[in-house]
């Protein structure tokens, strides 16, 4: 199963302000619609909160441990590595970590996929996108929309999962699960 991180940051690494996104520019959300329609996600349940309602045409997971979504397209569990197990057993093939903070830094040492937008503008903020090592991953795309505020698509790819096979990124699934068993 593949584990995609996706989400918009601004130039200084925002994500979010007194627990929205602190800017509204229209189409920066057309590409989270199309990457994730027909997939899952797993989101944090402030995040999940703030939209106030499941993903539609996604199958959504809820991380909490103090409240309880569920619905025809939605559940909720108490950590990301349930998140992934119960994602495993559905067979989906490919899961899209949606934020916020936590889950983004959690999931990062397991994400083949980076999907990135990057806001050309600095914002004020309380929660930030964690820093990645931008060693480890490979710019496979790139694509500047221009605007009254520009905005970038970038999709990072892990480059040791260029090389490595499936089987081996299961193992590390496996590893952060039993870390969280401890
Ligand atoms: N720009 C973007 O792409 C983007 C994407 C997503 C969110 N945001 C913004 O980011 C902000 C929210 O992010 P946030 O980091 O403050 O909150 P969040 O991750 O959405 O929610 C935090 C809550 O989720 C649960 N949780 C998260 N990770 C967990 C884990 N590993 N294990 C167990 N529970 C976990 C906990 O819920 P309980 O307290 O219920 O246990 C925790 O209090 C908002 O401003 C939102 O608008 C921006």
């Amino acid at each position: 199963m593949i584990i995609s991180i996706i989400a918009a940051i601004s130039k200084n690494y925002v994500i979010g302000k007194e627990g929205k996104i602190p800017w509204d520019i229209p189409g920066e959300k057309k590409r989270f619609k199309e990457l994730t329609t027909g997939k899952a996600v797993i989101i944090g349940r402030k995040s999940f909160e703030e939209i106030g309602r499941p993903l539609p045409n996604r199958y959504n997971v809820v991380v909490s441990r103090t409240k309880k979504f569920f619905g025809q397209n939605c559940t909720t569990v108490n950590s990301l590595s349930e998140a992934l197990e119960l994602l495993r057993k559905r067979n989906e093939k490919e899961v899209f970590i949606a934020g916020g903070r936590r889950l983004y830094e959690e999931a990062l040492p397991y994400a083949k996929y980076i999907y990135l937008t990057v806001i050309d503008r600095i914002y004020e903020g309380d929660v930030y996108f964690p820093i990645f090592n931008s060693d480890e991953f490979i710019k496979i795309y790139e694509e500047r929309i221009d605007g009254p505020i520009p905005y970038t698509y970038y999709t990072f790819e892990r480059k040791d999962k260029l090389l490595n096979n499936e089987k081996e990124w299961e193992n590390k699934e496996q590893k952060i699960r039993n870390n969280e068993k401890e």
